[in-house]
C-alpha cells in the first residue's frame, strides 16, 4: 500500500491502538487536537531527535548545543516582531460562528497561500464565492490578524503579574546567547548553535493529526556566517537537509520535493526561502524549512537590548549573517509514520508492517519464548538480559507465536528472536527478519554478533 491510499483514521487508529500516540486528555473528550506520545511514540520521537542531534551537532566541530529557558523577557518577542507580526489571517462566519484560517479557505485557488495580505484573501473569497466549510453559509467577516504566541503570567500576586509569553520558536535564544556562546566555546564564523525543544504557538484551526498542533517540537540551528557566503552555504544546508531525510531517516525520495517561497510568502528580512515538503494523504505539506534571515534579528536584538552583538576578526567589525535550517520533529515523526506504514497480503491474510529503518525502530530486537513454560523463559530471560547491553529489546510471552511477530511486524521491530524446545538441546535460537520473514538458525553465543553486523550490513 502507497502512503496515497492511507488514510488519515487508519493512521490515527494505528497510532493509539500500538502505543505511538493517544489522544491527549482523552477520558475528558480531549484538547485541541492536543496529543500524548506513548510509549513506542516517544521511543521514535527520541530515536529523531538523537539521530538529529548525533548528525548535526556532535559529529561536527562547527556546531554546538543549546537548551534556553522556555519563559523569555517579553522584550525578546518585541524585539524580534513576534509581538507585533506573528499573525495569521482570522475570519468568522456570520452565521455558525464557527473561525477559521482564512488562508485554509483559499487553499488550491492560488499556488501559494503563505503570506496573502488579508484583503487580497478576502477578495479570493468573494470572487469565489468561497463557502464556511461547516454551515455552507457565504457571511464572512473581514479578515484580520490573530497573533500566535500563547500569553501567561509570572508572579504570585493578583494585580503585579507580570505578561511573558511561552516561546514561538526556539531560533531567538540561538540569537539572544550569541555572544555568550561564541566567547565560552571560542567559535569563530562560520559556526552553527543548535537546539531541541516544545514550541507554542496559538493556532487558529489545529488539525490533520499531529500536524498542526498548538505545542510542538522543533529541532533547529542558526548557523552564522558571513554576508558574502550566503548564498554557498544556503544550496550547502538544502542538500544536507534533504539527504538527512532520505539518506539517514529513510524517507522516500519520490514523496519528497522542494518548494521555494516566493517573494510575497517569504518574510520581508529574507532573501531565499524553501520549503521542504511531503507528499502526505491531505496534499504536499511543509515537512521542514531553509530560510536565509540576513543579519535582520541580531540587528534588532543589539538595536533593543543596547548590547553590542557585532563580532571582531581581523580588525573589523561586523555582524554575522544567518542561515535557518529548520526540522520539525512532531511532523516528522507523523510523515515517518506514513511513509513507512505498509499493508500486504501474506498467505492470504492482511500482514501490517512498519518499515522504519532499524536502528529508528522502538525496539531493535523482541525475543520471544515458543510458549511461558519455565524450561524455555529459563533460557530467554538471560538472552534479553544480554541483548538489552546493546540493544532496546522487548520480551513477550503470551499469544501464539504468529500472532506476536504479527505484532512486531506492527510496531516495525527489525528482529525476533525465537526460543524453542530445540534451543534447549542446540544451544541455538532463530532470528527473523522483519521485511523478508526469513528465519535463520543462530546459536545463542553468537546472537549480539549477529544482530550487530545485521544493523551495520
Ligand atoms: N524559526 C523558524 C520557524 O520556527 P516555522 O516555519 O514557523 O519556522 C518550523 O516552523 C517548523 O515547525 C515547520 O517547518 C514545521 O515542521 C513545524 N511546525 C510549524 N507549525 C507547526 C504546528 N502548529 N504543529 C506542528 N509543527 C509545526
Amino acid at each position: 500500500m502507497s502512503k496515497n491510499t492511507i488514510d488519515m483514521d487508519t493512521i490515527v487508529g494505528f497510532a493509539k491502538q500500538r502505543g505511538f500516540v493517544y489522544p491527549g486528555s482523552d477520558i475528558y473528550g480531549g484538547l485541541r487536537n492536543s496529543w500524548d506520545y506513548g510509549p513506542l511514540g516517544v521511543q521514535l520521537k527520541n530515536n529523531l531527535r538523537d539521530a538529529w542531534w548525533k548528525h548535526y551537532v556532535e559529529k561536527r566541530m562547527d556546531m554546538v548545543g543549546l537548551d534556553a529557558a522556555l519563559l523569555m523577557n517579553p522584550k525578546v518577542w518585541e524585539a524580534s516582531g513576534h509581538v507585533d507580526n506573528f499573525n495569521d489571517p482570522l475570519v468568522d462566519c456570520k452565521k455558525c460562528k464557527a473561525r477559521f484560517r482564512a488562508d485554509d479557505l483559499v487553499e488550491g485557488i492560488v499556488p501559494a497561500v503563505d503570506g496573502l495580505s488579508g484583503d487580497a484573501i478576502s477578495a479570493l473569497i468573494e470572487e469565489h464565492d468561497v463557502k464556511c466549510p461547516e454551515c455552507g453559509e457565504y457571511d464572512f467577516t473581514d479578515v484580520r490578524k490573530f497573533n500566535l504566541l500563547f500569553e501567561t503570567s509570572l508572579g504570585t500576586v493578583e494585580g503585579k503579574k507580570q505578561d511573558v509569553y511561552l516561546r514561538g520558536e526556539l531560533a531567538q535564544s540561538m540569537f539572544v546567547d550569541f555572544k555568550h556562546v561564541m566567547t565560552s566555546m571560542r567559535k569563530k564564523i562560520p559556526f552553527g548553535i543548535a537546539q531541541v525543544g516544545k514550541v507554542f504557538r496559538n493556532e487558529i484551526t489545529p488539525g490533520n493529526f499531529t500536524f498542526r498542533t498548538l505545542e510542538f517540537d522543533l529541532m533547529e540551528f542558526e548557523y552564522f556566517i558571513r554576508e558574502s557566503d550566503w548564498e554557498e552555504q544556503f544550496e550547502y544546508w538544502l542538500s544536507s537537509m534533504q539527504s538527512w531525510l532520505v539518506d539517514d531517516i529513510g524517507i522516500n525520495k519520490e514523496n519528497v520535493r522542494i518548494r521555494e517561497q516566493d517573494e510575497e510568502e517569504r518574510a520581508h528580512y529574507s532573501k531565499r526561502t524553501v520549503d521542504i515538503e511531503y507528499d502526505s494523504p491531505f496534499g504536499w505539506k511543509e515537512l521542514f524549512g531553509l530560510a536565509y534571515r540576513g543579519d535582520y534579528d541580531l540587528k534588532k536584538h543589539m538595536e533593543a537590548s543596547g548590547v553590542d552583538l557585532r563580532v571582531e576578526e581581523d580588525g573589523e567589525k561586523y555582524l554575522p549573517h544567518v542561515i535557518e535550517p529548520t526540522f520539525g520533529l512532531t511532523r516528522l515523526m507523523l510523515f515517518v509514520l506514513l511513509d513507512a506504514y505498509h499493508e500486504e497480503e501474506v498467505k492470504g491474510e492482511k500482514r501490517v508492517v512498519l518499515k522504519l529503518k532499524p536502528e529508528l525502530a522502538p525496539y531493535h530486537v523482541a525475543v520471544l519464548p515458543l510458549s511461558k513454560k519455565e524450561e524455555l523463559t529459563k533460557v530467554a530471560e538471560p538472552i534479553v538480559a544480554e541483548l538489552s547491553k546493546q540493544f532496546r529489546c522487548d520480551y513477550d510471552v503470551t499469544q501464539s507465536i504468529g500472532k506476536r511477530y504479527r505484532r512486531q511486524d506492527e510496531i516495525g521491530t527489525p528482529f525476533c528472536v525465537t526460543v524453542d524446545f530445540d534451543s534447549l538441546e542446540d544451544n541455538a535460537v532463530t532470528i527473523r527478519d522483519r521485511d523478508t520473514m526469513e528465519q535463520e538458525r543462530v546459536p545463542i553465543e553468537k546472537l549480539s554478533e549477529v544482530i550487530e553486523e545485521r544493523f551495520v550490513g
